[in-house]
């Protein structure tokens, strides 16, 4: 039965759906595990990081992610909390895989970037925060690993303001810092929640929270602490107020201190994210915006994998709701094929299992049998015929030649760069001027030619030569005064086709482009190609 008006407006104001960021190491699996286990969607922590390492055990090609201590792939799990469903996107977080990124926060309505208090603002946070600010959403920052040696937390702030250009908002504040973390104290609640080290945060803490102006904070704390908490509560008076809509806007990001191992301040943050994050967003569209309480179901794919799951071999595409209500059984235009298509076993992700979808909604994630239509960025509705906002390609900076070692495995080394260039890890090009065909991927970090390589032989059983390129930059000819042939370019420049046939140019540097430019008046060059094809 189709979901009401009523339902729709109830289960849309109840969703949340989020990316966590952060450099490696910070804490991301751990805290997401914590969010999981207040979730009860798992009983102990411990889960996530045992199926992390099942994973390993039975794919090898996690192997890439095991031994850089990063994350390559990257999912979407869901729970339950205080009345809220929630929808947690893993991204990854090397900045090699930014790309991967920059698709899994476009189904993001809000992003927690998850900082070392010993460490402050890495180069990945750098990166990945970057990748936040292009699209505007509210970011929260979550001070991990309290319960050690920690940067002061007036410092953090002045880092996060100074490296990233965003103010920030302490939402809790630290007492005791530096390997002597006695707790926090929640400044809109005006309680002190101590920290006793709990149980290795097996189990959720109990709360034990005492008002400032209780007398029996004074036996439960030294006086040089309180001292110090006034003092540097008045420093914060001063500062920056809290402001929900500057929150929303992505212009202040609210900031929270705890201890993800611990548990401590996982779920007093958590509570107040809830609160402050919107629900779902709309979305851009070629007939305006749409909203998630429009009356059909509507949606588009940002992620494919493939062989997620080496024993199935199975290619699924992430989707993200954007209006409406899912229904089992479903059959919804295709913009790709401009055709009905019936919504395959659509499954959601839990902590350690998936499910099969009953019914979903608006600012959900749900990932569909892929048999091999669907493509990054298509639409799927069961209202207009409408089109989603394209999802942009990043420009490759690295290229390499690639052959398959073995010429008889040429089937199966094409069966596995398409998919791989299907996914947007890699993009392909040919370049015929050398006298010889000569077959390139680009990427954009070059780990990704890692990843190539690993899943090319594990999955596909082809080794592969691959010799790298001087080549820097790519850019897409959209307008040429003459044959491309004839086009006059430096000796270290490049021409190339891209996988649609679409005419492209390689420089070294750009100041090869800049003299491409002025030696061809009226060549017009493109930074990045449209993905779609109707919009060539
Ligand atoms: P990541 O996904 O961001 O890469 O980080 P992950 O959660 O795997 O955490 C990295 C390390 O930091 C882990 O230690 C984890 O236990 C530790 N950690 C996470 N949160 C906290 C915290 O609040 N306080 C302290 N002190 N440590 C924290 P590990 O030794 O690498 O792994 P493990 O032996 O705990 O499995």
């Amino acid at each position: 039965m189709p979901a009401t008006q009523e339902t729709l407006h109830r289960e849309v104001e109840r969703r949340r759906t989020f990316a966590i960021i952060s450099h490696p190491d910070a804490g991301k699996t751990t805290l997401t595990e914590k969010l999981l286990l207040y979730g009860g969607a798992i009983r102990s922590a411990g889960s996530v990081k045992a199926r992390k390492s099942d994973k390993h055990a039975t794919s090898d090609w996690m192997d890439i992610e095991k031994q850089r201590g990063i994350s390559v792939t990257s999912s979407a799990m869901q729970f339950e909390f205080d009345g809220y469903h929630i929808n947690i996107l893993d991204t990854p977080g090397h900045q090699d895989f930014s790309e991967d990124t920059y698709r899994v926060l476009v189904a993001a309505d809000a992003a927690v970037m998850l900082i070392d208090a010993a460490k402050g603002v890495e180069a990945q946070t750098i990166k990945l925060f970057k990748v936040c600010r292009m699209r505007n959403i509210p970011i929260f920052t979550f001070v991990n690993k309290m319960d050690r040696a920690a940067k002061d937390p007036f410092a953090l702030m002045d880092e996060i303001e100074s490296v990233l250009g965003i103010r920030s908002c302490p939402i809790n504040w630290p007492i005791g810092v530096d390997g002597d973390f006695q707790g926090v104290y929640h400044r809109d609640t005006n309680l002190v929640e101590l920290y006793t080290g709990g149980d290795h945060g097996k189990r959720m803490v109990e709360k034990a929270d005492i008002p400032l102006d209780d007398p029996a904070l004074h036996d439960a704390l030294n006086e040089g602490y309180i001292e110090r908490l006034h003092e540097e509560l008045d420093l914060l008076e001063a500062g920056e107020s809290f402001d929900l809509e500057q929150v929303r806007a992505g212009q202040l990001t609210p900031m929270f201190f705890g201890s993800a191992v611990t548990n401590f301040g996982v779920e007093p943050f958590l509570e107040r994210f809830l609160r402050y994050t919107p629900p779902p967003l709309p979305r851009r569209s070629d007939i305006g915006e749409i909203g998630p309480e429009e009356n059909y179901f509507s949606g588009f794919i940002f992620k494919i994998q493939a062989n997620m799951n080496p024993a199935h071999r199975d290619r699924l595409a992430f989707m993200r709701i954007v209006s409406g209500a899912f229904e089992k059984g479903m059959e919804v235009w295709h913009s790709g094929t401009g055709k009905p298509v019936a919504l395959k076993q659509p499954q959601q992700f839990m902590a350690d299992e998936r499910e099969a979808v009953e019914e979903a909604y608006a600012g959900d994630i749900i990932g569909l049998f892929d048999p091999g239509i669907y493509q990054l960025g298509d639409t799927l509705s069961d209202g207009p015929k409408l089109h989603y906002e394209d999802i942009p390609v990043f420009a490759p900076e690295f290229f390499n030649r690639v052959r398959p070692r073995d010429s008889m495995k040429r089937k199966q080394f094409q069966k596995g760069i398409n998919q791989l260039a299907e996914e947007g890890a890699i993009q392909t090009f040919t370049r015929t001027e050398t006298g010889r065909e000569e077959f390139m991927v680009g990427v954009v970090g070059v780990l990704q030619f890692e990843v190539l390589e690993h899943r090319l032989r594990t999955e596909y059983q082809a080794e592969l030569v691959m010799e790298p390129m001087n080549f820097h930059h790519v850019r897409w000819v959209t307008k040429t005064p003459k044959p491309v042939e004839e086009l006059k370019l430096t000796s270290t420049s490049g021409r190339a086709k891209d996988s649609r046939g679409r005419d492209v140019l390689l420089f070294e540097n750009e100041w090869s482009i800049r003299l491409a430019m002025e030696n061809n008046p009226g060549l017009e060059l493109a930074e990045t190609a449209a993905r779609k094809a109707e919009e060539e």
